[in-house]
């Protein structure tokens, strides 16, 4: 069979050249042929979705399994009632703020609608493309176009009229050019005929953007997750092996630097590479292909199939890729890179959140850390556990006694912190030499310590997080700060002691404006009650621990 190949591209100011090659193509699509049609997600492959005969072929030319029903393309929620039983106002709802545009909804399907179109199915998929082209040639033709996505089955989606012709020429009899796609995956599936809606797959249509309209849904197991032998996903097409390059692939996810690092260790001879724009470096002598910047998936998702599919070209032997995070588009371009890895998949973001709090006395500081608890967060008080290392490792007391002399422990083996304390104060270069040795030790246990916990957040609790060295552990320092009047009246409370003594304990200490400086962040205290402040303090490291997240996920520390 030849294969017509119809150019819409470039099309400015024709209007009778374009009316006459959408006809050509309508004419495929009425004669019950095989057209292949572009659409903003993927290019589609075509035929008149009420005939039978023309649907069959379809499979045909694809070798697509019988059982993987097709989606139909209306040019508007005007044909919704033609086709479709019981619509809900939902979906009208949803036409208006995304149609035309990548989302496709499962709706009960009518009679006219073929078992050959459905798989069988009591529904169908519906969707209105954003393409100027096919939604003319819908018209043109009068009937839907039930249209998988126009690539081999198994094979990568194809996001230009090449690919197209790769995988299809002289098995249809048409491809219409429209350009390249400009989203790149596929449509976003809702499933409208449960409650609540169930997201099939996610696709072009960000799922932050169909739940604010949506509100409640649920997101089918096969969306994130492999499935296991026998289990039924409820999109038929998320049960076969998909989007795969003849070589096995690993998706990496985790932070991009780290994503990075943790492929190019695992290079080997064939190893070809799909990365951002900002790593190629690391992989030069590999075949590469570039996703786009870390921060950019508009791009990352044009480019994600025409990544997988151009390996198919090459001998490279295996696959590295790495893969964006799960919020907006990254959810379709990560779902898509793992699905062609059959879900191996490798996650370096094992990586815990360590915080270094400090700040004077009555400021707040134990609140603060009842909220990282709180935030199921594990706090470290770094004095406490220097202590507890004196009783226990003979390599620190014999550090300190060589340094200061054994006399600075009693007979009894425990440390008279009173004598050491008088040797190092108001001397600076003895106080840097007794941090340098409990840092030396110390630094060890507490990264044991928080590499054994099994959350993510840690705090270290350190009245001289900087001067012991303990801010390095962190990746944000945090000032507990509170006007000294506040913290004269708590300590009294706390402490049973008197107005005068509690002024004294606070100006022994480093001021509110020294933590100011030093430290990343800075949590306020004035707070009229020590549950009240937890409260504000709880709030305040939930929203920095998002930010530490998203900052570690860009690259930047
Ligand atoms: O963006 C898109 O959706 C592209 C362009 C061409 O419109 N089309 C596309 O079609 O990706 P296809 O066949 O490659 O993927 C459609 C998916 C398949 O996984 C299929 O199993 C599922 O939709 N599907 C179709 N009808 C369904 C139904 N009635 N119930 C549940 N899943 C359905
Ligand atoms: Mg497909």
């Amino acid at each position: 069979m030849e294969t017509k190949f119809i150019d819409l591209t470039n099309i400015k100011g024709q209007q009778r050249v374009v009316e006459e090659k959408v006809q050509m193509a309508a004419d495929i699509i009425c004669r019950g042929g095989l057209l292949a049609i572009p659409t903003e997600t993927v290019y589609g492959l075509g035929a008149n979705a009420l005939d039978p005969d023309a649907v069959r072929r379809i499979f045909e030319a694809k070798g697509r399994p019988q059982d993987n029903p097709l989606i139909i393309h209306v040019p508007s929620a005007q044909w919704l009632p033609r086709f479709c039983e019981d619509v809900p106002p939902l979906a009208y709802t949803l036409a208006r703020n995304f149609w035309p545009g990548p989302l496709t909804m499962i709706l009960k399907r009518k009679p006219v609608v073929p078992d050959a179109t459905t798989a069988g199915l009591d529904t169908v998929g519906v969707r209105c493309p954003a393409h100027p082209v096919t939604l003319a040639i819908i018209r043109y033709a009068g009937v839907p176009i039930a249209a998988p996505s126009a690539n081999t089955s198994g094979r990568p989606s194809c996001t230009t009229a090449a690919d197209v012709a790769e995988d299809m020429s002289g098995r249809i009899d048409g491809i219409v050019d429209g350009g390249p796609c400009t989203v790149g995956v596929e449509s976003t599936i809702v499933d409208l005929t449960v409650t609540p809606p169930r997201l099939l797959r996610p696709g072009g249509l960000p799922l932050e953007d169909l739940q604010r309209v949506l509100g409640e849904f649920e997101v089918d197991r096969a969306v994130t997750a492999p499935l296991k032998d026998g289990e039924q996903p409820k999109a038929p097409g998320m049960k076969y092996r998909h989007y795969a390059p003849k070589a096995p692939v690993t998706v990496f996810t985790g932070n991009p630097r780290r994503t990075a690092q943790a492929m190019a260790q695992q290079l080997g001879e064939g190893t070809g590479v799909i990365c951002f724009d900002e790593f190629a470096s690391l992989f030069q002598g590999h075949e590469t292909h570039l996703l786009g910047p870390a921060a950019d998936k508009e791009i990352q998702a044009q480019r994600v199939f025409d990544a997988l599919r151009t390996f198919d070209g090459s001998g490279v032997t295996e696959i590295l890729a790495q893969c964006p995070d799960n919020r907006g588009l990254g959810l379709a371009i990560g779902n898509r890179l793992k699905k062609a890895a059959g879900f191996h998949v490798v996650d370096v973001e094992d990586e815990n959140i360590v915080l270094g709090i400090t700040g004077g006395t009555g400021a707040g500081k134990t609140s603060a850390l009842r909220a990282i608890e709180d935030l199921g967060g594990l706090t470290l008080d770094c004095d406490a556990v220097y202590y507890e290392l004196l009783n226990a490792d003979p390599a620190l007391r014999s550090a300190i006694a060589g340094a200061f002399g054994a006399e600075v422990f009693e007979a009894n083996g425990t440390l008279n912190r009173k004598a050491l304390g008088e040797m190092v104060f108001g001397n600076a270069d003895r106080l840097d030499q007794l941090n340098d040795i409990v840092f030396r030790f110390l630094r060890p246990e507490l990264e044991r310590r928080i590499a054994a916990f099994p959350g993510k957040l840690c705090a270290l609790d350190a009245i001289n997080l900087f001067e012991s060295g303990i801010d390095k552990l962190c990746d944000c320092t945090v000032a507990v700060t509170s006007p000294v009047e506040l913290r004269v009246r708590r300590i009294m409370e706390r402490d049973g002691i008197d107005e005068k003594y509690a002024r004294l304990r606070i100006s022994a200490q480093q001021q509110d404006d020294y933590f100011r400086e030093k430290c990343d962040r800075e949590l306020s205290n004035t707070a009229q009650t020590p549950r009240e402040f937890r409260e504000t303090a709880r709030e305040f490291f939930a929203r920095l621990i998002e930010q530490i997240k998203e900052d570690k996920a860009n690259g930047r520390k």
